[in-house]
């Protein structure tokens, strides 16, 4: 099933859109008629996207260029969106590398946890607002098969990507009634920033593209997708999402009842 099919209406934004697996969500979501914001904080890059979109798919791009990891990136995005009506947000954007715990810089970290994390969550609250104002739209989260379970040596990274599963999950359960699809993404291994030097075809490996269209699949019928056969074998027994699925609606219905009751809490 298409986008439009869909009916999203006409703009989405990729996070981190400009290369490799952004880049296939931005082909997919043009190919599928969609104008694309694309936010990526390489400029060179972010200009050659958008104007291999324009030419390829016909479609209007904005290019957006900010550091996801910057503190002040929702404001950043909102500068050249705020006129737009973004329908599809895909949060694309993930720093991953491997090391011992022990050994990892404290900064880095807190710079990993505002792209993986603190972006994510911004720009989810934003654009998932105005979509609920429209009564139509998609959320897609990149989580990762090691965001699934604990994963040693990027321990950090992983319990990043747990984040980004969780939020999927709650958000499919809660904004479903609003007429917003939500996903959460668990690719393997797969061909882009990462794994650049390995060919398409590969074993164990899948394009950008693939994990895009499974994506795709997944939409508008279950929270999380774990891309690739070979992924999906090696969590089968600790991630299953029938079960999980129907777990979500239970914690939905309870967690409803009580704020029914009671009232919503207050932030402070
Ligand atoms: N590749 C894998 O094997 C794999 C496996 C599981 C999950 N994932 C997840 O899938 C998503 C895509 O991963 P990928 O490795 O394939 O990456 P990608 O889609 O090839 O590239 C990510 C894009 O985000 C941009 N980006 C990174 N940090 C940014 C920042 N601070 N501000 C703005 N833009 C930023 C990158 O720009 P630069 O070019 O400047 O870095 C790049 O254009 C990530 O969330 C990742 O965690 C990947």
């Amino acid at each position: 099933m298409t986008l439009t099919e869909k009916k999203y209406g006409e703009w989405a934004l990729v996070a981190g859109g400009a290369v490799g697996m952004g880049g296939a969500y931005c082909d997919r979501l043009a190919q599928d008629g969609m104008n694309v914001v694309v936010c990526d904080r390489d400029a060179a890059e972010l200009e050659t996207k958008c104007a291999q979109l324009e030419r390829d798919f016909g479609i209007r791009t904005v290019p957006v260029l900010v550091d996801l990891g910057a503190t002040d990136a929702l404001e950043t995005v909102r500068e050249k969106t705020d006129h737009l009506a973004i329908d599809v947000l895909v949060y694309n954007a993930g720093l991953a590398s491997m090391a011992l715990f022990t050994d990892r810089d404290i900064d880095y970290e807190m710079y990993r946890l505002n792209v993986n994390v603190r972006s994510l969550l911004a720009l989810s609250l934003w654009f998932t607002r105005g979509m609920k104002d429209r009564g139509r739209g998609a959320l897609i989260l990149m989580s990762s098969v090691g965001g699934a379970i604990g994963t040693p040596y990027v321990q950090t990274y992983s319990a990043t990507k747990a984040y980004a599963l969780t939020l999927a999950e709650a958000l499919w359960g809660e904004l479903r009634e609003y007429g917003i699809d939500v996903l959460g993404v668990l690719p393997g291994n797969t061909i882009g920033q990462n794994f650049s030097d390995v060919p398409p075809g590969t074993p164990g490996f899948q394009t950008g593209r693939e994990v895009v269209d499974e994506a795709f699949v997944a939409l508008g019928t279950d929270p999380t997708v774990i891309a690739g056969g070979h992924n999906r074998e090696s969590i089968a027994s600790t991630f299953d999402i029938g079960a999980r699925k129907a777990t979500i609606m239970v914690m939905k219905d309870r967690m409803r009842s009580i704020l029914d009751q009671y009232g919503a809490g207050t932030d402070s």
